[in-house]
C-alpha cells in the first residue's frame, strides 16, 4: 500500500550499484514507476523519508537501483537516459553514485574506498550516451566530471567514519570499461600505466548524462578487488560479492552520513538557490 505518487519536488537521489540494492533505516514514503521518453528505469523509484539532522524534518531522497530489483540490467543494458531523466524530473539537483570497483593501485586495497575526481572512457560507444540528438545540438564541459561540492562533503563523511573501519582515498581516476568481461591483464597493466586507481563499468555514461542535465554528480566507490593485474589470479563475481557483502554495513553508514549532510543543505535556502543557480534552462526539455 505504498503510494505510488509524490508531490513534493525530491532534491536528492542515491544511485545503488551492485551490493547496494537498497537502503534501510529509511521510511519509504512512495515508489514511482516514471516512464520518459528514453523508456523505463531500471527499478522503480523509492522515495525514502530522512529526518534532517538538525531540525528532524522529514527531508525525501530518491533511492534507484542501477542494475534492477533483482539485479536483472548489466552494465551495457543499464537504461541511464530513463535513469537520469526520470531523476531529473521529480526534481533531483544531486546525485551520490554508488559503485563496485576493481583496483589497479596496491594501496587502494579491497574493501576501500574511493572519491573519484576523474573518468577514462573505455565503453565502446554502443550505449546511448546523450540527450543530445536528432536535431538537438549540445555540448558540455567534462573537464572534471564529479561535481566538487558533493566530494567535499563525500569526504568529509568518509573520513568522520575512520574510527569505525571506513578507509578512504580521497581522490582517484575510474577507468570505465563496457564489460560485461573483466579485462585482460594486458588491459589491466595499460591502465595502471595510464594512471587508472580503479576500474568500474558503470561510471559512464550515467555521469555524462547527469552532467547533460545539469544535476550534480559524485559516484562513492568501493574496491572488491584487485583486478587481474595483481595475481595470476582472475576477478570473478565470487570475490566481487564476497567483499561487498562483507563491507555493506559500512558502505550503507558512508551513504547515511552523507544524506545527513546533504539534508541538513537541503534546508538553506542560501545554498538552494546558489546551487540551482544556472540549473533551470535543462528544466524544458525533459521535464
Ligand atoms: N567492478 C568490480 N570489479 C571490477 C573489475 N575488476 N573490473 C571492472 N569492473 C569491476
Amino acid at each position: 500500500d505504498v503510494p505510488s505518487t509524490y508531490t513534493d519536488p525530491v532534491r536528492i537521489a542515491v544511485i545503488g550499484g551492485t551490493g547496494l540494492q537498497s537502503l534501510p533505516h529509511f521510511t519509504l514514503a512512495a515508489r514511482l514507476n516514471v516512464a520518459t521518453p528514453w523508456g523505463h528505469t531500471s527499478s522503480p523509484i523509492s522515495i525514502l523519508h530522512h529526518p534532517a539532522p538538525d531540525t528532524g524534518k522529514p527531508i525525501p531522497i530518491a533511492f534507484l537501483s542501477r542494475h534492477g530489483l533483482h539485479h536483472e540490467y548489466a552494465p551495457h543494458e543499464v537504461p541511464a537516459r530513463a535513469n537520469i531523466a526520470a531523476l531529473r524530473s521529480i526534481g533531483v539537483r544531486s546525485i551520490i553514485a554508488f559503485s563496485a570497483v576493481g583496483s589497479l593501485q596496491e594501496e587502494v586495497k579491497p574493501r576501500d574506498f574511493v572519491v573519484p575526481d576523474q573518468v577514462i572512457d573505455r565503453t565502446k560507444g554502443i550505449r546511448p550516451f546523450t540527450f543530445y540528438e536528432g536535431g538537438m545540438v549540445g555540448h558540455f564541459g567534462f573537464g572534471d566530471p564529479f561535481d566538487e561540492r558533493l566530494a567535499t562533503i563525500v569526504r568529509r563523511c568518509g573520513h568522520s567514519l575512520e574510527g569505525e573501519g571506513v578507509v578512504l582515498h580521497d581522490k582517484g581516476t575510474i577507468i570505465c570499461m563496457e564489460g560485461p568481461q573483466f579485462s585482460t591483464r594486458a588491459e589491466s597493466n595499460l591502465y595502471r600505466s595510464w594512471g587508472g586507481t580503479v576500474i568500474n563499468m558503470s561510471a559512464l555514461p550515467e555521469a555524462k548524462l547527469a552532467r547533460e542535465a545539469e544535476i550534480s554528480y559524485q559516484m562513492i566507490c568501493m574496491a572488491t578487488d584487485y583486478d587481474c593485474w595483481h595475481t595470476t589470479e582472475d576477478v570473478n563475481v565470487e570475490m566481487v560479492m564476497g567483499h561487498m557483502k562483507a563491507n555493506s554495513e559500512n558502505a550503507r553508514r558512508f551513504v547515511g552520513a552523507v544524506l545527513d549532510e546533504l539534508s541538513k543543505e537541503e534546508h538553506s535556502d542560501q545554498v538552494q538557490a546558489k546551487h540551482y543557480e544556472g540549473q533551470a534552462k535543462f528544466a524544458g526539455s525533459i521535464t
